[in-house]
């Protein structure tokens, strides 16, 4: 059983209320929020007034991931928007677990992510304060990149920690996932798979949904 969480970062924003109610409609499980800041990323995307509208069309749970140089400085205006839980990357806070604690003061639960050149074993040591791991599988800054393939073993490494240690924090990856690597991808441990590109841009969403919630 793998969780679907379209990126909004691939909707078409022309008409973004009805790429949500197809979100809606298909019961997808999450929808991930990417957050960019222009500083972390070479990219600028949308902020915390379209995380309130959409929080306002959806009954959805909504996963933000703030690529931000100075993430904290925005966990109240994300929380308030409606954020269910709130990502950061290890990468900006090298001690994430006080950050951790800011978020669930919030209210929100609480994620860490890390980028494609760091090492898995990095990340292992903070898994127990957070609810979520987001395993990037491209660098990210943009939508439609290929998924590099060093990111399974990093899952499977993930997975045999978490089980091993009894932790009840989830999986996720991002990037570069489409109809045909979803279960490569599940099949590593993943419980999320974040997609853009190959849920926006797929003529068979609610095929895509039913597959991916199948694995
Ligand atoms: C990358 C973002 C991803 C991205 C995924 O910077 O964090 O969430 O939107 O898009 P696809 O699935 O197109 O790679
Ligand atoms: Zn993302």
């Amino acid at each position: 059983m793998a969780k679907l969480a379209p990126s909004v970062l691939g909707a078409d924003f022309t008409r973004l209320g009805e790429d949500i109610a197809d979100c809606t409609r298909l019961n997808v499980d999450l929808l991930h929020l990417d957050i960019m800041d222009g500083h972390f990323v070479p990219n600028i995307s949308f902020g915390p007034a379209i995380v309130k509208t959409i929080n306002g069309l959806t009954d959805r749970f909504l996963d933000v991931h703030l690529m931000l140089a100075e993430p904290e400085k925005y966990f109240e205006a994300f929380a308030k928007a409606g954020a269910d839980l709130i990502t950061f990357h290890l990468e900006v806070h090298p001690d994430p677990v006080p950050v951790a604690k800011q978020l669930r003061d919030l209210g929100v639960q609480t994620g860490l992510s890390i980028n494609p050149d760091k090492p898995v074993e990095e990340v292992l040591p903070y898994l127990k304060h957070f609810d979520l791991l987001l395993l990037m599988s491209v660098f990210p800054g943009f939508g439609g990149q290929k998924f590099i393939g060093e990111t399974i073993p990093k899952i499977e490494t993930a997975r045999s920690y978490i089980d091993s240690n009894n932790l009840s924090c989830e999986i996720e990856v991002d990037g570069g996932i489409d109809g045909d690597n979803a279960a490569t991808v599940s099949n590593a441990g993943a419980d999320i798979l974040v997609m853009g590109t190959g849920f926006f841009g797929s003529n068979d969403r609610a095929g895509l949904t039913k597959m991916v919630q199948g694995l």
